[in-house]
């Protein structure tokens, strides 16, 4: 069967060409990569850019990642967990500014009980039309299977990097747990979780080669949701702090956290995966405020994520400082995001917005199966 001119794939995706895409810098080469981001994006996703609701439920974490600021060991931060009541009037907030999922996320918290959680996934179907996706970490087979029977639709976990070497030296082990994302991923494909998965851009440590392979390793993982963006340094962090420098990678190898890099991340990986819901995420709207969202929703990006915790929350929820949106409320959000998409030529998009695999279901008259 022939193929159709606008899914006939014309970029080269083994490991040498993504990173040779990563690593160009001429602006006029660079035009043909985000042109064909946003062509297959149109082509495979269409124009509509899907809001989903994040609601930030508990910065309580028991784990020691290196780069992250809700990391245990940091001291100063006001820790909270909000209630089941709270959560449910924020999704209701969310359901009336229009959007069609909410994701809770969180630090790894065991206060987030399994049957807590469980009760809040349960509440929200009853009570919404709200796809649900959860984002609370590594978390037990059990607990997994609980939420999902409890109704959860997607469920976050981003892998950071795809090295091995990196991923043990920024992600110490829980006590007596092997911190293994991929195997959890895997399982909770099992359990008929829409999985979604991302990384960092210019984490200390991180080669070319990594991040091309992250790329690679996303389509090999046939993801549902892929999240990237730059890594910005938390101070409260070992590679945030004035030590962090012994974490870089030889100046020729090491990624820089910067927004071109991102960008031709995103792209590259849309190329990749094309039917995949890909935010323009909130990180890269920080590292560039004026035209961050945007640039990221034109190079390959079809989801934004704005935030609908409250206020009085948020600013406790310090991942890493300085987060664009954190004073503005959820409306304003809502109305700023609806006037900027819609500057773009696109729609806002109604409805849970999951992933819609129509155009690979035909596996022969497509070639960007995976
Ligand atoms: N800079 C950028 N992103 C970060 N995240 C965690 N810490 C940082 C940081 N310092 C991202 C991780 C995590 C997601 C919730 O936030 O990728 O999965
Ligand atoms: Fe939050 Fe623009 S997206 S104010």
């Amino acid at each position: 069967m022939p193929v159709k001119p606008e899914t006939r794939p014309s970029f080269c995706l083994d490991h040498a060409c993504v990173r040779a895409w990563l690593t160009e810098r001429d602006p006029a080469v660079l035009e043909d990569l985000w042109a064909e981001a946003d062509r297959v994006r149109q082509a495979h996703v269409g124009d509509a850019v899907h809001l989903r609701g994040l609601i930030e439920v508990s910065s309580h974490c028991i784990r020691h990642c290196l780069y992250c600021g809700l990391r245990a060991p940091s001291e100063g931060l006001e820790r909270y967990r909000m209630t089941a009541d709270e959560i449910l009037a924020c999704a209701q907030e969310a359901v009336a500014l229009g959007y069609g999922s909410v994701v809770l996320q969180g630090g790894e918290d065991p206060g987030l009980t399994r049957d807590g959680v469980a009760d809040i996934v349960r509440a929200l179907k009853r009570d919404t039309p709200l796809a649900v996706t959860l984002s609370l970490g590594e978390r037990d087979d059990e607990d997994l299977l609980a939420w999902r029977k409890a109704g959860a639709d997607r469920y976050l976990l981003r892998f950071e990097t795809s090295d091995p070497i990196l991923y043990r030296r920024i992600h110490p082990n829980r006590s007596g747990v092997l911190s293994d994302r991929f195997a959890q991923l895997r399982r909770m494909r099992r359990m008929g979780y829409e999985i979604g998965s991302g990384v960092m851009v210019g984490i200390p440590g991180q080669t070319w080669d990594a991040l091309a392979d992250d790329i690679l390793r996303f389509r090999e993982l046939d993801l549902d949701m892929i999240g990237i963006g730059p890594f910005l340094p938390s101070p409260r962090t070992p590679l945030g702090d004035s030590h962090a420098d012994a974490f870089l990678a030889e100046p020729e190898d090491q990624v820089p956290n910067d927004e071109l890099t991102t960008l031709k991340a995103v792209a590259l990986t849309r190329l990749a995966c094309p039917d995949a819901n890909i935010p323009s995420t909130t990180a890269l709207a920080t590292l560039d405020r004026e035209r961050g969202r945007e640039l990221g929703l034109m190079r390959g990006a079809n989801v934004v994520m704005p935030n609908v915790t409250p206020l009085r929350y948020r600013i406790h929820y310090e991942i890493y400082p300085g987060k664009a949106c954190l004073n503005e409320t959820a409306v304003a959000c809502q109305g700023c995001l609806a006037g900027r998409i819609q500057a773009l030529g696109r729609t806002v998009g109604t409805g849970p917005g999951g992933r819609n695999q129509t155009h690979c279901k035909d596996l022969t008259s497509c070639d960007f199966h995976h």
